[in-house]
């Protein structure tokens, strides 16, 4: 960047949500056009960071992506720490990661202490025959918590640029 400023245009944003969900798929697709069909679970941490351009402008993005599992989970409030943004993804075709969403919720706004911008992320909509969860339940959960909304599929890459950008926009 050169001019100095250029701290002001790193936003780190955290990928959060339970095991198996496409966190890190959603990660490659965005920042590698790369999707893998039999990858493994997170262990600790992993952060790639991506430029985006925003309104003409720069801005580097570091994405933060942990694992769903507990067991492989790093130190909590170190992951959270200088976040200003957040996706708390589940996957469409397992209800139960959309009842763990307000678990996840809980826990990044326990770790921030300021108010993040947070996109609720309804992945692999590709699947849509083994669909659990009902669009209609994803954007009424969102608005109810004042999250924005998408569905995403991290293989077919629906909506997963759209999906980062504008998180990236609304915190800039
Ligand atoms: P943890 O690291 O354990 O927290 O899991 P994760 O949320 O990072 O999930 P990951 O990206 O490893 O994906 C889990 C599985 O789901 C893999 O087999 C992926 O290929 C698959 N997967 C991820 N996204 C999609 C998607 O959009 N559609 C379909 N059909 N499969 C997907
Ligand atoms: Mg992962």
């Amino acid at each position: 960047m050169g001019d100095g400023r250029g701290e002001e245009y790193l936003f780190k944003i955290v990928l959060i949500g339970d095991s198996a969900v496409g966190k890190s798929n959603l990660l490659s697709r965005f920042a590698r056009n790369e999707f893998h069909a039999n990858s493994k679970a997170t262990i600790g941490v992993e952060f790639q960071t991506q430029s985006l351009k925003i309104d003409g402008r720069e801005v580097q993005a570091q994405l933060w992506d942990t694992a769903g599992q507990e067991r492989f989970r790093a130190v909590t409030s170190a992951y959270y720490r200088g976040a200003v943004g957040a996706l708390i993804v589940y996957d469409i075709t397992r209800k139960l990661t959309f009842d763990n969403v307000a678990r996840w919720l809980d826990e990044l706004r326990m770790h921030s202490d300021t108010i993040l911008v947070t996109m609720l992320v309804g992945n692999k909509r590709d699947l849509g025959e083994l669909r659990e969860v009902l669009v209609e339940e994803g954007t009424a959960y969102a608005e109810a918590e004042g999250l924005m909304f998408l569905e995403t599929s991290a293989l077919d890459a629906t909506n997963v640029n759209t999906a980062f950008h504008n998180v990236v926009k609304e915190i800039y």
